[in-house]
């Protein structure tokens, strides 16, 4: 068996035509945007044309997108900007968010805190969704920022958020509301319009694009103060020479993403559905986390827990059988603590550290979904057996 790829939720292959149409820039368009010769004003065609697909794709302004370095810039970027942003107008200093955000938001929050910041972390229910009677409680004249996912990286569920935003508003409405999209962008209806949040952040490297570009939605007139300090670019919002090929490269991957966003759902959730339904069926004592109903999770998560047995072990021995697969968050892989996201679901600690989650995409055959439900029973059967 060729390695079967189950973690798309970490990252995704580049889409061959997304390659292409980053080497054209590399190769053609290599100026500076800034430059006001002949080759600068090729490359800022080039930045322009990626920006209006990007706001189009969105239903926004083109002067409404920042491209950033990814997810965790546009994270940092949205909410530091805002909390500093509303305190100089004097508009509180108390940031609202979940306990199941990624680190890229919760570091970030806890990093405001030890600056003066006040804070609430939101609990959510057994599935994973937030408690919108706590945001209504939570939310007073001195709340600035409001953060909540669009869906969860590590159990897929997907948040409330247009209720979410209508609920903030409602008890502030100078509140800025930020969302992380990244798990959600070219899988579910994120745009602005719809939702009415006021940030929006969005990674290339979840949707068949490349790693390190990004880009960030600030809605218009949004009090918001940039990090990144130097040159004019992006309207002075993110100083420095900008990624053009990375740039080309998430315009083409969202552009893909959206006019290829039905089949791919539904592609994904056909398969994931088998993971789903059939490896609980096929090993004992296996517990299903995230969302019950597969409705309310994105369409390629599939996330379980299997007792008796550590997740890594079973991590290591799928990779061995040529598997790829993740325990959660690609970014606490390794650590010893059990994922913040499950802890705030409720799930025992001992459970939390046999976490698997399982991510399609799609590329995934109905011949490797085969191979996983063939082969995992065996793997998790032995370790249980060695761990007597
Ligand atoms: C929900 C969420 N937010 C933010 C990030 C960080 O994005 P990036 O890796 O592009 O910095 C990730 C990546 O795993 C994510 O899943």
């Amino acid at each position: 068996m060729d390695r079967v790829y189950l973690d798309h939720a970490a990252t995704t292959p580049t889409d061959a035509r997304v390659i292409d149409a980053m080497v054209e820039v590399y190769r053609d368009h290599w100026g500076n945007p800034s430059s006001i010769y002949l080759e600068g004003q090729d490359a800022h065609r080039v930045l322009d044309e990626a920006r209006s697909l990007c706001a189009k794709l969105l239903g926004v302004a083109p002067r409404e997108i920042v491209f950033t370095s990814g997810g965790t810039e546009s994270d940092n970027a949205a909410i530091r900007g805002a909390a500093f942003a509303q305190r100089e107008r004097g508009r509180g200093t108390h940031i609202v968010t979940t306990q199941v955000e990624h680190h890229a938001v919760l570091h970030v929050v806890e990093q405001l805190e030890r600056e003066g910041f006040t804070t609430t972390y939101l609990p959510v229910d057994g599935e994973g969704v937030v408690d919108l009677a706590a945001l209504e409680a939570a939310v007073g004249p001195e709340t600035s920022v409001v953060s909540v996912m669009t869906a969860n990286n590590e159990v897929g569920t997907i948040q409330p958020v247009a209720e979410a935003v209508r609920i903030a508003k409602e008890k502030n409405p100078k509140v800025v509301f930020h969302s992380d999209a990244v798990q959600a962008a070219g899988v579910l209806d994120i745009s602005p319009e719809t939702t009415g949040v006021d940030m929006l952040s969005i990674a290339a490297h979840k949707m068949y694009g490349p790693k390190g570009s990004g880009l960030l939605y600030i809605r218009r007139r949004t009090p918001w103060t940039p990090m990144i300090l130097g040159g004019s670019q992006e309207r002075e919002r993110r100083a420095g020479t900008e990624n053009l090929a990375g740039i080309a490269g998430l315009a083409e991957a969202m552009k893909l993403a959206w006019e290829e966003r039905e089949e791919r759902n539904a592609h994904a959730r056909r398969l994931r559905d088998r993971l789903l339904y059939e490896l609980p069926e096929r090993i004992p004592d296996t517990v299903v986390t995230g969302p019950a109903d597969p409705e309310r999770r994105l369409p390629n998560n599939m996330s379980c827990a299997f007792r008796n047995v550590e997740g890594e072990s079973v991590l290591l021995a799928m990779d061995m059988a040529e598997i790829a697969a993740s325990s959660g968050s690609a970014c606490t892989t390794g650590s010893v603590d059990p994922s913040h996201v499950l802890t705030a679901m409720g799930i025992d600690g001992g459970l939390a550290h046999a976490a698997l989650r399982l991510t399609v995409g799609k590329d995934n055959t109905d011949e490797q979904i085969d191979y996983v439900l063939d082969t995992l029973p065996g793997i998790v059967a032995k370790l249980r057996a060695l761990a007597g």
